[in-house]
């Protein structure tokens, strides 16, 4: 089929290999890329540079209305500007990751950054945007079910347990010994605990394909996305 002003929303929980995937599915596609956990964890950083009480939600939910951050599109460019400051590598860090869901489980937060999500996805259908309108990867928590429900294609990626830790910790320390998976997993279960009490990622809802990419190479799981593609063009 004919790749034109798609939609693919692909959904799961931390380790699943989603941003690996999703930002090498649109880099071989030539369509955009949307990574929405960084958008959660520049809200982070925005509203802490802010010097807002995190707990304090009215005075979160005030400092996101001005969140001042630009979003990147190319799969290739993922860099983070908030505020003029160059926030890529700081959003990343364990001390930033551990308090997201913090912020992630206030609704009206949800709602503003979900509304600037889909204005970015609809902009990606239009001639003038980065893919010229071929469309858009969305990578998160809630695509499936909240942002974009009626996305062309809709992905879980899943994987066991045993495999995400690996691959967390991997990402976190560059090694996947025992100390470092047991340090991992307390990290990992903690902030899946508290993302799913308020984005339901860990079970598949109608319509939804599920790919569990536990003995699957990114490549294989890469091509397992394109034939989905596929068929729903
Ligand atoms: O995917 P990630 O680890 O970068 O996500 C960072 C946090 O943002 C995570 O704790 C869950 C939250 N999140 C969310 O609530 N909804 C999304 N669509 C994406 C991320």
């Amino acid at each position: 089929g004919k790749l034109v002003g798609i939609t693919i929303a692909i959904d799961g929980p931390s380790g699943s290999g989603k941003s690996t995937v999703s930002r090498e599915t649109a880099r071989r596609n030539g369509l955009a890329y949307l990574d929405t956990g960084a958008m959660y964890r520049a809200a982070t950083w925005w509203v802490m540079h802010e010097g807002v009480d995190l707990n304090d939600e009215e005075a979160v939910i005030e400092s996101v209305k001005k969140l001042p951050v630009t979003v990147p599109v190319d799969p290739d460019d993922q860099t983070q500007i908030c505020a003029g400051e160059d926030i890529t590598e700081i959003i990343r860090t364990a001390e930033l990751s551990a308090v997201v869901s913090t912020i992630s489980s206030y609704y009206p937060v949800r709602d503003i950054l979900i509304s600037l999500q889909r204005d970015i996805i609809d902009a990606e259908l239009e001639a003038d945007s980065y893919s010229g309108g071929k469309g858009i990867v969305v990578e998160g928590r809630d695509i499936t079910t909240v942002v974009k429900p009626d996305a062309d294609v809709r992905i879980l990626l899943i994987a066991s347990e045993e495999a995400r830790l690996a691959r967390r910790a991997k990402e976190i320390s560059g090694k996947v010994d025992e100390e470092t998976i047991e340090k991992t997993r307390d990290i990992v279960s903690r902030r899946d605990r508290v993302d799913s009490a308020v984005t339901k990622f860990m079970t598949a809802s109608d319509g939804v394909h599920t790919i569990d990419s536990s003995s699957m190479s990114i490549d294989e799981v890469v091509e397992a996305v394109e034939d989905l593609m596929r068929r729903a063009t």
